[in-house]
């Protein structure tokens, strides 16, 4: 299956044929979740691998054996996919770990009454795009990045593939979403403090660790690790698919790297938008200035 240029358009929103079919789109929002499902729910380039990673670590208690010879796409396969429901049936992950894009407003109602546990996971928008930006480039089955201000502008619009990031974060995080039980988990708190995010994230599957298996959970979900992991950094994708000259799937794994790409001017226009979209929300982000600027300190 190439269609690499082929878009699905599904209740109004943008998908690459690539990976997704009307099918393939319809069957996910009928999904009978189980209870004992774990579903990671981003916007795209929020963290999601890595999320990926952590909740295949903790299940095997720290131990790398799967996470390291089972592709991340396999072990928590993409629910809105065209191969999922043939990597599900041939899944050996228990209990069943579903990743997913799509916005509340559109898999709410499959979840609802179901107690399958929901990692949501966000980023600080600018660092969203720009990662997604980046991997326009080297995605072949997603369209022309164009300038980067053009892409900025289809980013604030709600124009990219996979829809608008303010109507995904709001959704997943509005009241509706919370009766779900959901756990909201943020790239920053992620990079800011892995070893107290694993903990939060396997308590919250009742899954405690022992320190031990903490710190394998911690060793191999690294950066650098899942840099060198064949089974995470997307290097079996073929290059057809994936140029990998063109850019890696683990690019820099760092916070505030949008102040690389951001002009004076885009970034008032940026907090100009956020701020409109973000006016009937409560969330508070771990991402303001001050924050990231002792985070960029602490990783550096
Ligand atoms: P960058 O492009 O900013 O480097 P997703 O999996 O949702 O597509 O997100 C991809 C982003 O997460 C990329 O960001 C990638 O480098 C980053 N990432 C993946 N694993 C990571 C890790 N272990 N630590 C830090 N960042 C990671």
């Amino acid at each position: 299956m190439a269609r690499l240029d082929v878009v699905e358009t599904f209740h109004g929103l943008f998908f690459p044929g690539h990976l997704h079919t009307l099918d393939s789109l319809q069957l996910a929002l009928k999904f009978p979740f189980r209870d004992t499902d774990i579903v990671i729910v981003s916007y795209p380039k929020s963290g999601t691998t890595w999320m990926q990673e952590i909740v295949t670590l903790i299940s095997s208690r720290g131990d790398p054996q799967m996470s390291q010879s089972v592709p991340n796409w396999t072990r928590a396969p993409w629910l809105e996919h065209h191969y999922f429901t043939a990597v599900l049936e041939a899944s050996p992950t228990t209990p069943r770990v579903i990743t997913t894009h799509l916005p509340h407003h559109l898999l709410g109602p499959a979840l609802q009454g179901s107690k399958a546990k929901v990692i949501y996971v966000s980023r600080n928008p600018k660092d969203v795009v720009v990662s997604f930006y980046h991997f326009h480039k080297m995605a072949n089955f997603l369209p022309e990045a164009g300038s980067f201000s053009e892409f900025l502008n289809r980013f604030l619009e709600g124009t990219l593939h996979y829809g608008c990031w303010f109507d995904h974060i709001k959704g997943w995080t509005s009241q509706k979403a919370a009766l779900n039980n959901l756990l909201h988990i943020s790239y920053e708190e992620m990079s800011m403090d892995i070893r107290g995010a694993i903990k939060r994230v396997s308590s919250y599957l009742q899954s405690p660790l022992l320190e031990d298996e903490v710190n394998n959970c911690v060793k191999h979900c690294s950066f650098s690790s899942m840099k060198d992991n064949k089974m995470a950094n997307y290097m079996l994708v073929d290059e057809a698919i994936m140029d990998h000259n063109k850019g890696s799937f683990m690019r820099k794994g760092k916070i505030g790297d949008w102040k690389n790409m951001f002009t004076e001017e885009l970034n008032q226009y940026f907090e100009r938008v956020f701020e409109s979209k973000m006016k009937d929300s409560t969330l508070e982000f771990a991402w303001d200035e001050k924050r990231e600027e002792e985070l960029m300190n602490k990783s550096h």
